[in-house]
């Protein structure tokens, strides 16, 4: 029987779990499975096309998300240009492709089920997240439920109010859940007021409701997280109510903004937005994902551990401004 890695947590968290913003220990660290070289030998065997490898400018009120290439470079190379430059790697799909994360990964998950009665995770995620001393995540909202396993390094986290209209408006959620907008969404530094602020310890959990907008700096050191993913029935409902409220918008100019997901017509909605999903799919018009573009490879010599793949675009648009300007 493997050592509980929740075994800090107080009733009282495992309740909170989807409800409200907390932060509450783990022991994932314990468990050797996220030291340089257990790290280098992560991103030597992930598959690429899983691989993300980014940066994001030097000022955290400017989006200039960047997707890069890894240009031949080891995992333990990556590993120390992220340790001095200004880079951000993410290991998606860590369930499918590294077992043992997975084995403990699946078990803190299985705690909280066995600890908040009722609770399931399902459809579960999780991204490696092994990013520079100074790098930071622009404000964003997750589709499914979101965690954040802080392991090696500190981290600032802004969490803001969750399902609060002024921090992510109906419409923007409409827009994120219905797929056209990515889970980038229009930020102003007045938001940071009004928002809760962490700076995240190793072994520790932060986690909030779901599609709560949140932004990340990091503060010191290389950074390590895990940041999990799981839906169930209720957290899709939820992302098809918006789907919904959306639809109703722009189909039948109709204004929807309730975002209640219990009671009939929360489960009305999701059948609308079901319904037109499986429309769209059988006339071959489901929505592509945003892919960031390929905008610079990893560099040994260069001061950020980076070089642009060619001269940048003076007016690169976040994508959320691009499909507003086109008008979608
Ligand atoms: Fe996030």
């Amino acid at each position: 029987m493997p050592q509980p890695l929740l075994a800090d947590w107080t009733p009282e968290d495992f309740m909170t779990v989807e409800e409200g913003v907390f932060v509450a220990k783990h022991r994932l660290a314990e468990t050797g499975l996220f030291t340089d070289d257990v790290l280098a030998e992560v991103i030597d065997s992930h598959p690429p096309e899983h691989l993300g490898i980014n940066t994001m400018g030097t000022d955290p009120n400017v989006f200039d998300w960047m997707e890069g290439e890894r240009n031949g470079l080891s995992g333990q190379e990556i590993i120390q240009l992220v340790r001095r430059g200004q880079i951000w790697i993410n290991c998606r799909k860590m369930l499918d492709h590294h077992p043992k994360h997975a084995q403990a990964l699946h078990q803190v998950y299985d705690e909280i089920e066995s600890g908040k009665p009722g609770f399931q995770a399902q459809d579960r995620t999780a991204n490696l997240l092994i990013s520079s001393p100074n790098a930071w995540v622009p404000y964003h909202v997750d589709m499914p439920m979101n965690m954040l396993w802080h392991i090696r390094g500190t981290k600032r986290v802004w969490v803001y109010p969750h399902f609060d209209n002024r921090f992510a408006s109906v419409e923007t959620l409409g827009k994120v859940c219905a797929g056209e907008w990515s889970e980038d969404v229009p930020y102003d530094s007045s938001f940071d007021k009004y928002a809760l602020v962490f700076d995240a310890q190793p072994g520790q959990l932060i986690t909030w409701p779901q599609l709560t907008p949140h932004r990340v700096c990091n503060l010191e050191g290389l950074n390590v997280s895990v940041s999990t993913e799981h839906k169930n029935a209720r957290a899709r409902r939820r992302i098809n109510v918006h789907t919904a409220n959306h639809l109703m918008r722009h189909r039948f100019g109709k204004e929807c903004r309730e975002i209640g997901v219990d009671g009939p017509v929360a489960y009305a909605k999701e059948a609308l937005a079901r319904a037109f999903r499986l429309a769209d799919k059988f006339v071959g018009k489901e929505k592509e994902q945003f892919v960031y573009p390929m905008r610079f490879v990893l560099d040994r010599e260069a001061p950020n551990g980076y070089r642009l793949k060619e001269e940048k675009e003076e007016n690169y648009v976040a994508p959320h401004q691009e499909f507003e300007t086109a008008g979608v």
